[in-house]
C-alpha cells in the first residue's frame, strides 16, 4: 500500500496503519508525531491544524525510513538523534544509553537537597556519565559548580562533550575506568552521583527488544554473580574523595536495595528512596 498523497492527513493515515502492526494506538500516534515534527518543516500544532498541507518528497522519504526503523525496534531517540532530559536537550546515538525518567528523578533529588547552594562552588562527580545527562543537568542548575563526568567509553565521552557545548555549559568529561584506576587524580567532591550498569543478565528477559538490540550492553548489564561490582567500587573509593558533608546519590537495581545499601553500612547514613513507579530505585548516602 502506497501513501495516496504528500498531504499530512494522508501520511498520518497511512503510517498509523503501518505502525499499528507493532505498537498500540497511543504509541503509534506519538511516534509518528515525533517523526513528523523532526523531519518536516511543521510544528506539532501546524500538523494538527493543517492536515491539507503537503510535505516534500525528501521529508516524506525520511519519515518512511524512520517508520521502517521503528518497525525494526530502533528507539525513536536514536532515529531523531536526540532526547530531552529535564531542561536539557541531548544528542544520543547507539554509543550511549537513552537517559530514563527515573534518572531525571535522581537529578531532581540532588537539585532539591542542594537548592540553597546554587551560588556555591560545589564540586560534583558523575560516574558513568554516558551522554552527560546527569552532569549537564546539574551544571545547568548549579552554574557555579565544578562538574566532572567520567565514563569508560571514549565514544560516550566524546558525545557528552558535544552535549555540554550544545547546552552552553562547561563540564570536565574524562575517559576513566571506575573499576580500576579511574579514581586516581580526581580531587575531592561535595556530591558524587552515579547511575552505573545494574541490570543482571537474568533480568534481560524483562527488557524490550529495542533496548536489547540497540542500547549499549556495557551501559546496562552486570554478571549475575557480580551484580554490585560498581557499587562496591564506589563504597570503597568514595571516602577518599568525599568532602565533609559530602553525599553520594545512586540509582540502583530495584530488586537489590538492601544488598546495595549494606555496602554503605559504615557511612553516617544510607537511605533507600522509591521512584515514581514505587520501586526502590535510589540510595542517598551521607559521609
Ligand atoms: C546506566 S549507564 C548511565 C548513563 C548516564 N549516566 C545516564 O544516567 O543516562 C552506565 C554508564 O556507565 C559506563 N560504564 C560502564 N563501565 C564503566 C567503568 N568501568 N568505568 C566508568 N564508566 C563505566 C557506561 O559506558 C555507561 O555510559
Amino acid at each position: 500500500m502506497e501513501v495516496v498523497s504528500n498531504k499530512i492527513k494522508d501520511i498520518r493515515t497511512h503510517y498509523l496503519i503501518v505502525l499499528r502492526s507493532k505498537f498500540s494506538a497511543g504509541e503509534a500516534k506519538q511516534l509518528l508525531m515525533t517523526l513528523l515534527v523532526e523531519f518536516s518543516a511543521y510544528s506539532k500544532n501546524e500538523i494538527l491544524l493543517y492536515p491539507d498541507k503537503t510535505l516534500s518528497e525528501s521529508e516524506l522519504l525520511k519519515i518512511h525510513f524512520g517508520v521502517k526503523e521503528l518497525l525494526k525496534n530502533k528507539p525513536v531517540q536514536y532515529i531523531t538523534g536526540y532526547t530531552d532530559f529535564l531542561d536539557v536537550r541531548l544528542r544520543v546515538d547507539e554509543n550511549v544509553l537513552i537517559p530514563r525518567p527515573e534518572t531525571e528523578e535522581l537529578v531532581e533529588i540532588i537539585r532539591k537537597e542542594w537548592g540553597q547552594a546554587k551560588s556555591v562552588s560545589l564540586r560534583i562527580l558523575d560516574i558513568g556519565t554516558g551522554s552527560g545527562a546527569i552532569a549537564i543537568a546539574l551544571k545547568k542548575f548549579f552554574p557555579a559548580a565544578a562538574v566532572t563526568g567520567i565514563d569508560i567509553s571514549p565514544q560516550a565521552v566524546e558525545l557528552a562533550r558535544r552535549n555540554a557545548e550544545y547546552n552552553g555549559v562547561k563540564v570536565d568529561f574524562r575517559v576513566s575506568d571506575m573499576l580500576n584506576d579511574g579514581w586516581k587524580g580526581l580531587g575531592s567532591y561535595d556530591i558524587i552521583v552515579s547511575n552505573p550498569p545494574y541490570v543482571r543478565e537474568k533480568e534481560k528477559k524483562e527488557m524490550h527488544a529495542n533496548v536489547l538490540e540497540y542500547e549499549p550492553a556495557q551501559a546496562l548489564f552486570v554478571p549475575d554473580d557480580d551484580a554490585l561490582g560498581y557499587y562496591v567500587a564506589i563504597a570503597r573509593n568514595a571516602p577518599g574523595i568525599l568532602r565533609e558533608n559530602g553525599t553520594i546519590y545512586l540509582e540502583i537495581n530495584q530488586y537489590l536495595p538492601d544488598e546495595t545499601a549494606a555496602l554503605f553500612s559504615s557511612f553516617a547514613a544510607c537511605e533507600i528512596r522509591k521512584d515514581f513507579k514505587g520501586n526502590s530505585r535510589f540510595l542517598v548516602v551521607r559521609f
